[in-house]
């Protein structure tokens, strides 16, 4: 949720550390600060809002040296202003946090002697470690000290006015990696904040903190331990994020995925339609059960798949909202396989269900598209989206990476489980094979979609609806719609309207169809004729036969290129990304970073 950077050597640091901020900013952008340790001590800077505004107080009121640590919040105590903003100092000791310090309550009731300056649970660690300086212990000391009367999720780094040149890092839910450099050492969320930095990468494990100065660093178990981890060498790309000629990186994601479709698949699908590698790894045939979970768009994407493999492959499926699951005491068999879905490989739930499923026993894989991510990292088996950095909050290509790997597996599954000829498997593997191209084609709506967006864009409110494997892009369009365009929506099973919802249904209410001309399209006319019948203002995304047969009764039709049933869920999103996309840029939302949102939710 947050984005931290730090930068430990001898020469002069702010500069670097508010691109690694940029190169964050989509973690959290409510406010931002960046701490420097000089020649005369602890010096912050603070600002609201993005980054942009903390460079504006910097270039009124400059601050500079050759340590410093920075920070770009997404707010979970504290409303987003400056006095909440980080670094937070407490005497000699400065901090950034991501995560949430669930006993902070206790500990400023503890501290109740000390002046707090702000509302965030934060500040606390600055004081805890002040008060153990105070108490005569050595810096490295009093920093393992306070960790130990911390609870719950921290990506932490913390300067103190010492006298030495050292930054301390801590790493307990929320990720943290050190960067390797010549003569001086980095810190940061994630590897795209210290790619212009360094490549060479040690990720801090569950507990581990350390301490880095220009000479070089040394991580400590949560024993307090001297230990060495693995350095990670970041192969290159993880920089290449840049807005090229489009307005906002939704557009560009949105626009490269008939490429990122492919390199997805090649993971997937070796030449020949043959499975690749991964196939080798995993075994459909020897488990009674696929258990999914992930949160929002990922989570969609879930619910897709729970159709191919029960569909194709005769395998049940669970799938739960992460939030939801562990909490709900799941009945779990070891002879489960448990696939994490998670473009980021962060989500703090996501990461919780799959922790859950691993003490149970079950086989693990993360379904990621940041292979040096906790997920990938702690499950049995790590499968790559390979779709590329994805910027944009709104997740587009990582949806449809997500959506071609699992259609992949269930292929894979629905052979290794005799459910599917050889030659069926073929030709459902030439579909794939296609999507590229679909997609592409798809694609060309866009002109015709940016049109409709202005009619959606006076709604106050809009239904999606859809049936079979359209409901969870149904779902995934209005999520689309509401966190871009800051219009409320809800997706529904379009069977599902008369049961309540359609009193809603007014003159002009808009009501999104997504019906491709499958074997449930005659019943989803149908719910359209109950719509419309009361006013409603349908917009009908299908395909060409589609739109011959009810485009209409539609206020608009938009006809994507017709596909195999298996394959038009994916199709289908573009539909939905553009719609979203267009509304949103016709109201002036900001959409590549929507307000209170944040790309990864390393919180619970
Ligand atoms: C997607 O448009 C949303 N920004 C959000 O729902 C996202 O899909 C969700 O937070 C899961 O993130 P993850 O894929 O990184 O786990």
């Amino acid at each position: 949720m947050c984005g931290i950077v730090g930068i430990v050597g001898t020469e002069t640091v702010t500069a670097r550390l508010i691109d690694g901020l940029k190169r964050l900013e989509y973690r959290g952008y409510d406010s931002a600060g960046v701490a420097v340790l000089n020649g005369s001590g602890l010096k912050r800077a603070r600002a609201k809002g993005k980054i942009v505004a903390l460079i504006d107080e910097l270039s009124d009121n400059p601050i500079d040296g050759p340590a410093g640590i920075a920070h770009t919040r997404w707010a979970t105590h504290g409303e987003p202003n400056i006095a909440n903003a980080h670094p937070h100092f407490a005497g000699k000791v400065g901090v950034v946090h991501n995560g949430i310090i669930e006993n902070y309550q206790d500990i400023r009731a503890e501290l109740s002697h000390r002046t707090f300056t702000s509302e965030t649970d934060t500040e606390v660690i600055a004081h805890l470690m002040d008060e153990a300086l105070e108490a005569g212990q050595s810096s490295k000391d009093a920093f393992a000290a306070t960790l130990k009367k911390l609870r719950g999720a921290y990506a932490l780094a913390l300067m103190v006015d010492d006298g030495q040149n050292e930054i301390y890092a801590a790493r307990a839910g929320s990720p943290l990696a050190i960067g390797i450099g010549d003569g001086e050492m980095y810190l940061g969320s994630d590897a795209l904040a210290l790619a212009q930095l360094s490549r060479e990468l040690i990720y801090l494990e569950e507990g581990d903190w350390a301490v880095l100065s220009p000479k070089g660093f040394q991580v400590y178990d949560q024993n307090d331990k001297a230990v060495k981890r693995d350095v990670t060498v970041i192969t290159a790309g993880m920089g290449a994020s840049e807005k090229g000629d489009y307005d906002h990186y939704m557009l560009k994601e949105i626009y490269e995925q008939p490429i990122t479709v492919n390199a997805t698949l090649k993971n997937y699908l070796a030449e020949r339609d043959q499975f690749g590698d991964i196939a080798q790894k995993l075994d459909f045939n020897s488990v009674d059960r696929l258990v999914l979970t992930a949160c929002g768009t990922a989570c969609y994407a879930a619910e897709v798949a729970k159709y191919w493999f029960e569909q194709y492959a005769g395998l049940a499926v669970d799938v739960d909202i992460a939030s939801e699951f562990r909490y709900r005491h799941p009945v779990l068999s070891p002879n489960s396989q448990f696939i994490a879905v998670s473009q980021s490989g962060e989500t703090a739930d996501t990461l919780a269900a799959l922790r859950y499923c691993k003490d149970a026993g079950l086989k693990t894989a993360a379904l990621v598209n940041v292979m040096t991510s906790t997920m990938a990292r702690e499950a049995d088996m790590a499968m790559p989206l390979n779709a590329g950095p994805e910027i944009g909050v709104a997740s587009t290509k990582a949806f449809t990476s997500q959506l071609t790997a699992l259609a992949s597996l269930a292929l894979l599954a629905a052979v290794q489980r005799g459910k599917l000829s050889g030659e069926d498997a073929e030709k459902q593997m030439q579909n794939l094979g296609a999507l590229s191209l679909l997609v592409s084609t798809a694609l060309e709506q866009d002109t015709h979609i940016k049109k409709l967006a202005k009619d959606l864009s006076v709604a106050k409110s809009a239904f999606f609806l859809g049936r079979g494997a359209m409901v969870p892009i149904a779902f995934e369009g209005a999520l689309k719609l509401k966190e871009i365009s800051y219009i409320h929506a809800e997706g529904y099973a379009a069977g599902e309207l008369k049961h309540g919802p359609i009193a809603l249904i007014e003159k002009d209410t808009p009501v999104i169809v997504v019906a491709p001309h499958d074997r449930l399209f005659e019943k989803t006319v149908s719910n359209m004729q109950e719509v419309a019948a009361r006013g409603a203002r349908i917009f009908l995304f299908t395909d060409s036969e589609g739109h011959k047969e009810a485009g209409h009764m539609a206020f608009a039709s938009v006809a994507m290129p017709a596909a195999d049933p298996f394959i038009a869920p994916i199709i289908q999103s573009i539909g939905m990304q553009l719609l979203a996309y267009h509304t949103a840029v016709t109201l002036g939302t900001d959409v590549d970073q929507p307000r209170n949102l944040a790309k990864s939710v390393t919180v619970e």
